[in-house]
């Protein structure tokens, strides 16, 4: 959820962000989109059944919901999570362990805008919202190029714009916060920004692309109890970007709405609707 332009910042890509509310973000964001997650991990899936599938790399795994919900769907294949955070990686474990995957995911620490790790040929290579954060993407398709099997998959996908949640008058304040907030990001150039397409990049780099797909993700009630939770990490996260940038009774708003208790708080709120799409590339190493 970084600016890819940003070649010349050194300070990693979430600087300011707590990790631990990134973490739980992550974690929130599989639990209320669970049936898109399944579903473009099931693709994957299908995509790969002419080829081996004995190793799956997870790049810029985050907590690990990814790289458990491959050690499910490549039922034999073992799966090894890199991500640059240790915090991150434990998270990965511990799911692991708790999924009964333990044997089969093993965790790589590396900075990849730093240097590639040693890793072993690899079938498959899962980048969910993470090449957007790498200084150098193209290194990095290069780097997965070499580390990829002649035939084997590369599966990237992005989110296309901030998440949605809240409808554009919600009883509370001027109507169109929500599209304020997202204005302020784009402003800010923080957070949250467009990501390229993909595809060329992968072409330029010696890939074939195989499909890709954009898909829709519209989460109505009656949705999982933790959505408010999930609108909640979100806006909690991005609120340091929004600060300065919004009038006051905007923020004012945000706080009510951030709030743990009150009706206008977003954990008590029944007409939450979780709104976006992400769009998947998957390339072949000829
Ligand atoms: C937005 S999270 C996505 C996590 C996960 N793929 C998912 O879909 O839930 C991006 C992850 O990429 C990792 N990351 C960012 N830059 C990295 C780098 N240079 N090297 C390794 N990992 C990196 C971050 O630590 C973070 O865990």
């Amino acid at each position: 959820m970084e600016n890819h332009h940003s070649h010349n910042h050194h300070h990693g890509p979430h600087e300011g962000v707590d990790s631990a509310a990134m973490a739980e973000l992550l974690d929130l964001d599989a639990n209320v989109l669970h049936s898109y997650l399944s579903d473009v991990t099931t693709w994957v899936r299908q995509l790969a059944t002419d080829i081996p599938r004995r190793r799956v790399l997870d790049l810029g795994a985050g907590t690990g919901t990814g790289t458990i919900a491959l050690a499910e769907r490549f039922s034999r294949a073992d799966v090894i999570a890199v991500d640059v955070s240790e915090e991150m990686l434990t998270r990965v474990q511990d799911k692991a362990l708790f999924g009964g995957f333990a044997e089969r995911v093993r965790t790589v620490q590396a900075d990849l805008n730093v240097a590639w790790p040693p890793i072993e040929p690899v079938d498959v290579v899962w980048a969910a919202l993470s090449l957007h954060e790498m200084d150098d993407p193209e290194q990095v398709l290069k780097d997965v190029f070499t580390t990829i099997n002649p035939g084997g998959l590369l599966a990237v996908v992005e989110m296309d714009s901030p998440p949605r949640f809240l409808p554009d008058d919600i009883g509370l304040g001027r109507p169109g916060l929500e599209a304020r907030c997202h204005d302020a990001l784009e402003q800010a150039q923080a957070s949250w920004e467009p990501h390229p397409d993909w595809g060329p990049h992968m072409e330029r780099t010696g890939f074939t692309i195989v499909a890709k797909r954009t898909f829709p993700i519209d989460v109505t009630p009656p949705h999982p109890a933790s959505t408010g939770h999930y609108a909640r990490a979100y806006l909690r996260l991005i609120r340091p970007v929004l600060e300065g940038r919004m009038a006051t009774d905007d923020l004012a708003t945000l706080g009510t709405l951030l709030a743990d208790d009150g009706p206008h708080s977003l954990l008590h709120r029944n007409d939450l609707i979780v709104r976006g799409t992400r769009t998947a590339w998957v390339a072949r190493r000829p």
